[in-house]
């Protein structure tokens, strides 16, 4: 069997609703399945599963798919992994050596890397006696597997020994160096930190010079190679994953060794960029675990800058933002040094939403009985407010301003009309009669047209198109309607399959009333402006035939209104 012949069996015989349940308590509504969204936090139900097309859609946070699509989002699986998982529940034999990764050696390079530089590191005085001196223990060397390069050649020689990759491959992986045409380790005298995908796969390393190695700098990184992208990966996140969404939290500070210390204490939902500062694929991927992240970043200048991206990209994402800092210490790293207990306070005592933060620490810095400084306040407001299109938040940050910037009440009553307001989702405005008409038809297991009732008073052309291929074809299943219809009609009846109204086909007849009745009042309205044209060239005949048309409607809007 091909494999979208695989995909789509696995499909049918993984039941969306059934598996969706596992993780979350599901209420039927309809012939829908309703209840609270799994990836993001609500209080009312808008997480929507339709069992006749197996598909789901959250009207809250917008994710939508198959129970493929629902599997990766919920176990963090990429496409493969997910297929994998429900082909086993379904007992589909996936061929392995169909579409193999073509990056495998590059993956295969690195977990050789990443053996070499452990066992090294383990019987490598100067550098173990580098770690305890930080704090290191031997749990965290394994649990991160930590590492040791000399840079000797060992990992080329050991590379080349092993497996036949041409140079080519061997420099795509980041391990290696040209130098005068010869390839060379390109990690020399460092410790080692392994940086993994999300799913665990090791994709590239970050090594730190050893005290006393002057060459190159404190820190070097994998560089850009086809499985690692340093703007879209964060170090930590496998180890953080599964607190993260324990704790609804994900927590971003700014370096690799401060991740290790704060798991010491029992903080594990931590990430931090590699080397530069946040970026929204870095914010959209630890979104994907949890919508709320707290920065830990530096007390000074430019850690303020720092956090002023990071809350503009956060919101940007629909994220929420919080943020402490380690004063006095200058990283995480040294604050657990000091005190282990310290961290764990700090975020259950400190942690506030990071427009809070932001402005206040930037109030310190003005002289707000000077004009100049309340200016200032009010560009520094209003350049992160801009950026804010969430109503909820965008309210709530309001507040803050108002309750924090109390002396300046009179000059920021402009922030009470604030011009970005969220677009309304779509798929939840009211429908229209032609739209609940459908969704009245596509209620019953068996879709059935109403012989009784006439497309002539239907406008929309994608509604009396899936009307007529009901029409023509009635009895039919949705599923078999949906396969029928183009993208843009599939889009349209997944969407009012799914919106939240509940409609069943006894109120078709009804509904289809109001059809006409719309029709038929637009059509007089229509009528009225041809007739003052009429009346104006004085044209009789036509002013005539007018007027019996118009009768003609108004005594059928009368009909329908008995
Ligand atoms: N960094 C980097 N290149 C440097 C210095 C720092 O890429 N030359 C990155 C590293 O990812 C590091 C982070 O910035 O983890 C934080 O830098 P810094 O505060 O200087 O380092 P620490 O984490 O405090 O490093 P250490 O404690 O090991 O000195
Ligand atoms: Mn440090």
């Amino acid at each position: 069997m091909s494999r979208d012949g695989k995909v789509e069996l696995i499909k049918e015989r993984a039941d969306i609703v059934t598996i969706a349940e596992r993780y979350i308590k599901l209420k039927q509504s309809g012939r829908n399945f309703m209840g609270l969204c799994p990836f993001h936090n609500e209080k009312t139900p808008s997480f929507n599963v339709s069992p006749d097309l197996q598909i789901f859609k959250c009207f809250g946070c917008g994710k939508s798919g198959d129970v493929i699509t629902f599997v990766q989002e919920i176990e963090k699986l990429d496409f493969r992994e997910a297929l994998e998982k429900l082909a086993k529940e379904t007992g589909i034999q996936l061929d392995d050596n169909e579409d193999k990764d073509p990056n495998l050696p590059l993956y295969t390079l690195n977990n050789l890397a990443s053996e070499i530089f452990n066992r090294l590191l383990k019987v490598n005085d100067e550098a173990l006696k580098y770690l305890t001196e930080r704090g290191i223990t031997e749990n965290d060397i394994d649990k991160f597997k930590i590492g040791f390069a000399p840079g000797n050649n060992i990992v080329l020689n050991k590379a080349r020994e092993k497996f036949k990759l041409p140079n080519s491959t061997l420099v795509k992986s980041g391990l290696f160096v040209e130098r005068n045409g010869a390839l060379r380790d390109k990690f020399i005298n460092r410790i080692m930190f392994p940086v993994t995908s999300s799913t665990g796969k090791i994709i590239a390393f970050t090594g730190r010079v050893l005290p006393g190695n002057d060459y190159g700098p404190k820190y070097l990184h994998t560089p850009e190679t086809p499985i690692f992208h340093k703007s879209n990966n964060v170090y930590g996140l496998y180890n953080a994953k599964q607190a993260i969404r324990k704790e609804d939290l994900c927590i971003v500070c700014e370096g690799t060794t401060d991740v290790i210390a704060a798991h010491r204490v029992g903080i594990s939902n931590i990430v931090a960029p590699l080397g530069t500062s946040i970026t929204e694929g870095q914010l959209a991927l630890m979104g994907q675990f949890s919508r709320n992240i707290l920065f830990i970043f530096d007390s000074d200048l430019a850690g303020q800058r720092a956090l002023e991206r990071a809350f503009l990209i956060s919101e940007k994402l629909n994220l929420s933002s919080y943020a402490i800092n380690t004063t006095p210490f200058k990283d995480i790293d040294e604050l657990v040094h000091n005190n282990s207990a310290e961290l764990e306070r700090k975020i259950k005592e400190e942690k506030i939403d990071a427009y809070t933060y932001l402005l206040s620490s930037y109030m310190q810095t003005l002289d707000l009985s000077r004009m100049d400084d309340k200016m200032k306040l009010k560009r520094y407001i209003k350049s992160l407010l801009d950026g804010v299109s969430d109503k909820t938040r965008l309210q709530f940050y309001i507040e803050r301003t108002r309750n924090i910037t109390g002396r300046l009440n009179s000059s920021n009553e402009k922030l009470d009309s604030p011009s970005i307001y969220s677009t309304p989702q779509i798929s939840n405005r009211k429908l229209s009669f032609e739209e609940l008409y459908l969704k009245a038809l596509l209620s019953e297991d068996s879709i059935t047209f109403n012989i009784e009732h006439s497309l002539e008073y239907f406008r929309d052309p994608d509604i009396i198109e899936i009307i007529s291929i009901i029409k023509e074809n009635s009895p039919i299943v949705t599923k078999w309607l949906h396969k029928k219809l183009n993208e843009q009609q599939k889009v349209t009846i997944e969407n009012l399959i799914l919106q939240k109204t509940i409609v069943s086909y006894e109120d078709s007849t009804d509904i289809y009333n109001r059809v006409r009745e719309a029709y038929l009042k637009e059509k007089i309205s229509e009528i009225g402006a041809r007739l003052a044209i009429a009346e104006n060239i004085k044209d009789n005949d036509e002013i005539d035939k007018l007027f019996k048309e118009k009768n003609d409607l108004m005594t059928k809007l009368r009909s329908l209104r008995k």
